[in-house]
């Protein structure tokens, strides 16, 4: 380029800070808008408590009984949060995680009562896990000491079953079991659910992260770690051949977790495949915040703006976050 074009007496022609001027052109070249509609708000519903219970690990996030469930559910909604990702704690436990799996299981019930509540007007996600309901905490079934990986599969093709039985919109499954997808389309498919969708737990990082859902979710594996199932975190060809494989299965959604330490796979994602990507910010990030802002070290609302705002410029179609609550109001009332 002509160095003449670019200056003028010696001075910049060219000044990005004419398009920074103002907050109302600033709004008016604001590339990237968070939503409401982009919120996925996660909900633990706990079996047995007459109140809500405040998680020790996330401050502001609670357990709650389903006959809170309608009441909270409706101030997400007037709030425009339409997204749920629905989370069981059972009262009971076993090696073979049966309560995951009940008709009247506290997920199944708390489906039931949500399409009784709100029919169509919102987005039900059930996690399909098992390790809310082992008694290890694993998310698989144990057989010589490591999770079976298709003993786990007729598990979860049955919790899968069982939630759409109740009424879901999409299910989740997150064991990090190979083939989960497959063998949980084909379940789903024989028992005439073929409207409801798999939101794929591809790409899940085994992450120092989930500390604060496990407290949540009493699911802390009892002996060793979920290193055989969940993926390292330091693998980005590993990430994207999981992604391949949930697309190949038949996931109908990509979700990649946590977020913001992998913005680089979520962006990798958006450019590998043309399905709606999923981004969860999970509980330690949800923590991480929470905590430098009680310390009065950050300014919460507008950390956690900046974050959100900056997993979905990295792709994220859909973002799952316990700040989704927070987040709203702020948009509500910019
Ligand atoms: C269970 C499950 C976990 C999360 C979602 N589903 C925890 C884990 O794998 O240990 C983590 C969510 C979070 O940390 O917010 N399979
Ligand atoms: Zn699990």
């Amino acid at each position: 380029m002509n160095q003449n074009e670019v200056e003028f007496n010696g001075f910049p022609r060219v000044r990005l800070r004419r398009l920074r001027r103002t907050t109302a052109i600033r709004d008016l070249l604001q590339e990237t808008r968070l939503s409401v509609k982009d919120l996925v708000c996660p909900i633990f519903i706990q079996e047995g408590i007459d109140e809500p219970k405040e998680i020790e690990l996330m401050p502001g996030i609670f357990r709650i009984p389903l006959k809170n469930l309608v009441k909270n559910i409706q101030e997400l909604y007037d709030l425009g949060v339409k997204t749920f990702l629905i989370f069981g704690i059972p009262k009971s436990k076993n090696d073979k995680a049966t309560s995951a799996y009940r008709i009247d299981g506290i997920v199944q019930k708390s489906v039931k009562t949500l399409r009784q509540n709100f029919g169509e007007k919102i987005v039900t996600v059930t996690d399909v896990c098992l390790c809310q309901y082992t008694s290890h905490g694993h998310c698989g079934i144990i057989k010589n000491n490591v999770a079976n990986n298709d003993e786990s599969l007729k598990v979860l093709a049955k919790i899968a079953t069982s939630h759409a039985e109740a009424g879901t919109d999409f299910v989740a499954p997150s064991a990090m079991m190979d083939g989960q997808v497959k063998k949980i389309r084909k379940a789903l498919d024989n028992n005439n659910f073929n409207n409801v969708g798999i939101i794929g737990y591809s790409a899940k990082l085994s992450s120092n992260l989930y500390t604060p859902f496990r407290d949540a979710s009493h699911s802390t594996p009892e002996f060793g770690d979920r290193k055989s199932y969940q993926m390292p975190f330091h693998n980005t060809n590993e990430a994207l051949h999981e992604i391949m494989m949930d697309v190949k299965e038949g996931a109908d959604i990509i979700m990649i977790k946590p977020a913001l330490p992998y913005l680089d796979l979520i962006y990798k994602t958006r450019q590998a495949t043309l399905l709606p990507v999923c981004a969860y910010s999970v509980s330690g990030e949800y923590s991480i915040v929470k905590a430098a802002a009680l310390e009065g070290w950050v300014n919460e609302d507008e950390v956690v703006m900046e974050f959100t705002t900056c997993i979905k410029r990295a792709g994220a179609d859909i973002i799952i976050s316990y700040h989704a609550r927070k987040i709203a109001e702020i948009l509500n009332n910019p």
